[in-house]
């Protein structure tokens, strides 16, 4: 039986626990310049609805790096564009490659692929999560802190992005507390286990991480003003920063928009994750093709 990650509820706890112990052995390997080919003649397809730059970069690192294969696929360029089923494409996709890399707009897209294909699928980001991205977050956390249990998260923005959504999803699983800052109209859509907190200086207070989002989301381009005007009050900033613990990190999955939801001084500031962020991107998913290709 295949077996797919499509959401962070894939996995349990303990899984998440051995993905990230095998996430550092192989950012370590990586870094002492010790090879590691447990993928060899393995073969990944990444398929593109939305536009990509680290999804893509390091999916294709990470597959290349340990023996494997990549093929990207826009998806305007298939024929899926003119009129070909999903059904057909991952059933035909499953006889060539051994998983698939999926970014799309809703979540029925992506559940749609994943029934009709017989190799596992991964959510390279979707409508409803990013839960990869959310992977390197947690991981990010979990080297500077040691651990994510009883950790404060602020995040301060879109509540209702993917990447919020896949926040709001992992603070269960993980054990961290999630504070939640958005304007009306872009609170989270679905209950969880989060706080929901009006005044972004109060989120952030005694927090480890402060995190964000952009403001317009790819799909959402038409509602870029909109959007704009509403999030005004929820950049992240210095001052903002300032209310968080000393040693706080921030995260922000990138692409970022500086001088919108945050400033160029706190992306770009001694403060800022977001490079090891996007690094272990790459680290992680080495993890997790390990995990879903060879059933570790
Ligand atoms: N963070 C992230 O997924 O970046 P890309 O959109 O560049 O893949
Ligand atoms: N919320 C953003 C994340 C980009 C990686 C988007 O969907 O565009």
């Amino acid at each position: 039986m295949k077996r797919d990650f499509l959401r962070l509820s894939d996995f349990t706890a303990s899984e998440y626990t051995a993905l990230f112990r095998r996430a550092a052995e192989l950012k370590a390997a990586r870094a002492s310049g010790q090879i590691v080919r447990t993928l060899t003649a393995k073969t990944l397809l990444l398929l593109f609805e939305k536009n990509s730059t680290r999804t893509r970069l390091s999916f294709e690192a990470a597959i290349g790096q340990l023996g494997g294969t990549a093929i990207t696929l826009p998806m305007q360029e298939s024929q899926v564009s003119r009129g070909e089923t999903l059904a057909d494409t991952a059933a035909v996709a499953s006889r060539y490659v051994d998983a698939i890399v999926y970014r799309t707009h809703g979540d029925d897209r992506l559940r749609e692929l994943a029934k009709s294909a017989t190799v596992p699928v991964i959510n390279g980001l979707s409508d409803g999560g990013h839960p990869v991205q959310i992977l390197a977050d947690l991981f990010t956390v979990t080297e500077r802190f040691g651990s994510l249990r009883g950790r404060i998260i602020a995040w301060v923005g879109d509540g209702a992005s993917n990447m919020a959504l896949s926040w709001i999803e992992a603070a269960p699983i993980f054990g961290f507390t999630l504070r939640i800052s958005a304007p009306e109209g872009f609170r989270p859509p679905k209950a969880g286990i989060f706080e929901t907190v009006n005044d972004p200086s109060v989120a952030v207070r005694g927090a480890h991480v402060v995190t964000t989002d952009v403001w317009v989301s790819m799909g959402q381009e038409k509602e870029a003003a909109e959007r704009k005007r509403a999030f005004s009050g929820y950049c992240v900033d210095e001052a903002l920063l300032g209310r968080a613990l000393p040693e706080a990190i921030v995260l922000h999955c990138l692409p970022a928009h500086r001088g919108e939801e945050i400033t160029a001084g706190v992306l770009d500031g001694p403060r800022s994750a977001v490079l090891d962020e996007a690094e272990n991107r790459m680290h992680v998913q080495k993890a997790l093709l390990e995990a879903l290709l060879l059933r570790r």
